[in-house]
């Protein structure tokens, strides 16, 4: 059998403008990840399994835009094979969907791999590769994506991100003191490419409005990474604050998002933010050794669902 697996991400700063070519700044979540098998069967046609959803189709059989089909056939174009029978595919993932922690990229990531293994071209599917090909993916469920996403979870290190057009500006980003973050889960499931929509739609009947909020937004991010790289942290904890607000403005944050960051700064975080797109799923929260446990407290008797722990660097 063969096995591989993919980690969630947050963003630490530039969400929603980094659609919109400003830089944003990301990092994986190591320890919550998606995983995908493959087993051979020899028989016909591809089974595709999701056991955690409950779900096996045949390849044969889907609709093109089921998800795991999707990616085999960008795999299938881009290595102009047949991937077409022989084995079955299942994927599972401990990272929540719908929530800003980038489960439908990190599939994507943890499949690609996986087939790259199966027909022996592992060395072939740089990062790059499997980043560029996760992007193909993203695109045909979300719409218009930065690319931050697939970026990130196939490099799996701290990333400073620029759209461009062919290739993006990717910068791998080493911070001088590890980042503890709490992620604090709302438990309501919002959709990036809604979230994504409706700010688009926004930004064309004001774009004057919006592109002011993404410019802050691109100079927060900026800002971001030389406090990262530097190991300030206080000045990453006022950084998040100043980019939630900004968020707020969007109008891409919402009550609970709003609840879980204000109870984490009572709780002594340096920083917190609503962290991908927003409207429901996650934030995250700046904590040092001595504030963890209270604002963990503080998460919980405010609504978070669930919190996670997670290192950046
Ligand atoms: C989602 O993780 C981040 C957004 O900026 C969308 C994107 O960059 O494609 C909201």
């Amino acid at each position: 059998m063969i096995a591989a697996t993919a980690p969630g991400k947050i963003i630490l700063f530039g969400e929603h403008a980094v659609v919109y070519g400003r830089p944003a700044l990301a990092a994986p979540i190591h320890h919550l990840r998606a995983r995908a098998t493959i087993e051979e069967t020899g028989a016909p046609d591809v089974t595709l399994t999701a056991p955690d959803l409950n779900r096996t189709a045949l390849l044969s059989n889907v609709n093109p835009h089921n998800p795991l089909a999707a990616i085999v056939r960008a795999v299938e174009k881009h290595c102009h094979c047949s991937l077409s029978d022989g084995y079955t595919l299942s994927v599972t993932s401990a990272i929540p969907i719908a929530s800003g922690l980038g489960s439908g990229a990190a599939i994507s990531v943890a499949v690609i791999r996986a087939l790259a293994v199966y027909m022996g071209q592992g060395e072939a599917f740089t990062r790059e590769v499997v980043s560029a090909l996760a992007y193909e993916v993203e695109r045909l469920h979300h719409g218009t994506p930065s690319g931050v996403d697939n970026t990130v979870i196939a490099f799996e290190q701290p990333v400073y991100f620029v759209r461009h057009d062919p290739q993006p500006a990717i910068e791998l980003l080493t911070p001088g003191r590890p980042l503890r973050l709490l992620i604090g889960d709302t438990g309501v499931r919002s959709a990036t490419k809604d979230v994504v929509g409706d700010v688009r739609r926004q930004w064309a009947a004001d774009s004057r409005h919006f592109d002011s909020i993404f410019d802050a937004c691109g100079r927060i991010a900026e800002a971001g990474r030389s406090a990262l790289v530097a190991g300030d942290l206080a000045a990453v904890g006022t950084l998040m604050n100043d980019n939630h607000d900004w968020l707020v403005r969007m109008t891409v944050s919402s009550a609970p998002l709003d609840k879980l960051v204000a109870a984490a700064r009572d709780g002594g975080a340096l920083g917190a933010k609503l962290s991908g797109a927003g409207r429901g799923g996650n934030m995250i929260a700046l904590v040092t050794g001595e504030t963890e446990a209270a604002v963990a407290e503080r998460l919980a008797a405010a609504g978070a669902v669930r919190i996670y722990k997670s290192d950046v660097g």
